[in-house]
C-alpha cells in the first residue's frame, strides 16, 4: 500500500498540515584575518584597481591553518539553533554543503554531529561546488515537506583558501573562506516558507572549475604535488558567460511555475562570485541593482558559504520582512545551478 505523504493530508489540527520548510535560524562564521586587494599586490602580479574594477571584490576573510570547516560549521550552526530555540540534540538531519571537507574521509557533517551532540540526527555531506547550498537547501526541504524529518541543520560552509593556488592571480583574488548555517522546520501557514526549488546540471563544463588530483582519477602523489594538481583551476570566461545564464534560468524557471514576475520579488540573493556577473544578469532580468543583495565586495566567493552568508545580511540590513518574497540563486562547479522561491 502506498502511504500518502504527511504533508498531503489536511485533517485535525492545523499543526497536522505541513506547507513547506521555513527557516527558523540562520546563523555565520567568518575568519577574523582580512586580506586585502592590497595585500594580495604585494605577492602577486595584481592591482587593487584590477581586482575591484574586474570582480567587484576589495577583500576576503581567511582562516589561519589550525581552522578547518567544521570549525566555522559549528560556529555558524550554534548561532542558527539558538535563533531557532533548539539544541543538537533535537536535530533529525545535518547535511553540509562543502567541497572543502576536513578529511576526505568521514564526512565533516559527522564531525559537526558529533561537536553539536546531535545524537538523534543523521549527517552527510554535499558536493556541488559554489551550488551546494543551494543543493542542500533543496534537499533538506523535501525531507521537511514529506515528514521525514522535522527539524533539519543545512550549512553551506568552504574553506577555498586551502585549495587555492596563492601563485595564481586568475584565482587568488576571487575566494574568501565563511560558512553559513540554516536550521529548516515545518511551516504550518499556507504559502510561506521555502516555495519553489530548480536544481540543474551540465556536466559537459566539469573541466572549467576543477581539481585535478586527489582523487580517484589522480591519487595523491609526489608528482601530483610537485606539478600543484591539488590546487582549484578555473576557466574564468566561459564559466562567466556559463554564470549569467544560470541566474538567468534560476531566476525565470521558479518564477514561471509559481506565475510571479521579477516585480514581485523583494530581494535577489545570487551566488557572490562578481558583481560584474549579478549586474549582467540584473540587467538582461530587468531587476534594478537595489533589489540584488551584494556583500562579494567584503568577503569574495565563499562557495557555498556565500548565498547563506548574503541572506543572513540582508536580513539583518532589513531587505526583506515578513511576506517578502526573497530568490535565491547559486552557480558553480560541476557545472551546476539551481535556485530556491521563499516567502519569508
Ligand atoms: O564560484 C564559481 C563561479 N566562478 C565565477 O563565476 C568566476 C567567473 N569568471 C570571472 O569572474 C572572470 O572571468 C574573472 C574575474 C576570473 C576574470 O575576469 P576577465 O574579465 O574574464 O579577465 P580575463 O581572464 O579575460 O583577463 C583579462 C586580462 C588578461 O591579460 P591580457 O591577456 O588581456 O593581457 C589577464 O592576464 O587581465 C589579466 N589578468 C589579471 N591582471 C591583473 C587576469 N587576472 C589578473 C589579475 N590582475 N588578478
Amino acid at each position: 500500500m502506498i502511504k500518502q505523504s504527511p504533508s498531503k493530508i489536511k485533517t485535525g489540527s492545523p499543526e497536522n498540515f505541513i506547507s513547506h520548510a521555513q527557516i527558523s535560524g540562520i546563523g555565520i562564521a567568518l575568519p577574523e584575518k582580512i586580506i586585502t586587494n592590497f595585500d594580495l599586490a604585494k605577492t602577486l602580479d595584481t592591482s587593487d584597481e584590477w581586482i575591484a574594477a574586474r570582480t567587484g571584490i576589495h577583500e576576503r576573510r581567511i582562516g589561519d591553518k589550525n581552522t578547518a570547516t567544521s570549525d566555522l560549521c559549528v560556529t555558524a550552526a550554534q548561532q542558527a539553533l539558538q535563533e531557532a530555540e533548539i539544541s543538537g540534540s533535537d536535530l533529525n538531519l545535518i547535511i553540509v554543503c562543502t567541497v572543502t571537507p576536513d578529511n576526505p574521509v568521514p564526512s565533516t557533517a559527522c564531525l559537526v554531529q558529533e561537536r553539536l551532540g546531535a545524537k538523534q540526527a543523521g549527517a552527510f555531506d554535499l558536493s556541488a561546488g559554489c551550488t551546494g547550498f543551494m543543493y542542500g537547501l533543496t534537499v533538506g526541504s523535501q525531507f521537511i515537506e514529506t515528514g521525514f524529518c522535522q527539524k533539519i541543520l543545512v550549512l553551506g560552509a568552504d574553506m577555498l583558501s586551502k585549495i587555492t593556488d596563492w601563485n595564481d592571480r586568475s584565482t587568488a583574488i576571487l575566494f574568501g573562506d565563511g560558512a553559513g548555517a540554516l536550521v529548516l522546520t515545518p511551516s504550518h501557514a499556507e504559502k510561506s516558507g521555502l516555495l519553489k526549488f530548480r536544481l540543474k546540471a551540465d556536466g559537459s563544463g566539469a573541466s572549467f572549475l576543477m581539481v585535478e588530483a586527489g582523487g580517484t582519477r589522480s591519487p595523491a602523489c609526489e608528482e601530483t604535488v610537485k606539478n600543484r594538481k591539488h590546487y582549484l583551476k578555473m576557466e574564468g570566461k566561459p564559466v562567466f558567460k556559463f554564470a549569467v545564464n544560470a541566474i538567468l534560468d534560476g531566476v525565470t524557471g521558479v518564477l514561471k511555475e509559481e506565475n510571479l514576475t521579477v516585480d514581485d520579488i523583494d530581494c535577489f540573493i545570487f551566488h557572490q562570485a562578481n558583481i560584474r556577473i549579478m549586474e549582467n544578469a540584473a540587467k538582461q532580468l530587468k531587476i534594478p541593482m537595489e533589489k540584488v543583495f551584494t556583500n562579494v565586495g567584503r568577503y569574495g566567493n565563499t562557495s557555498s558559504a556565500s548565498v547563506p552568508l548574503a541572506l543572513y545580511e540582508a536580513r539583518q540590513e532589513k531587505k526583506f520582512t515578513t511576506g517578502s518574497y526573497v530568490l535565491m540563486v547559486g552557480y558553480g562547479a560541476g557545472l551546476t545551478w539551481g535556485s530556491a522561491l521563499m516567502r519569508w
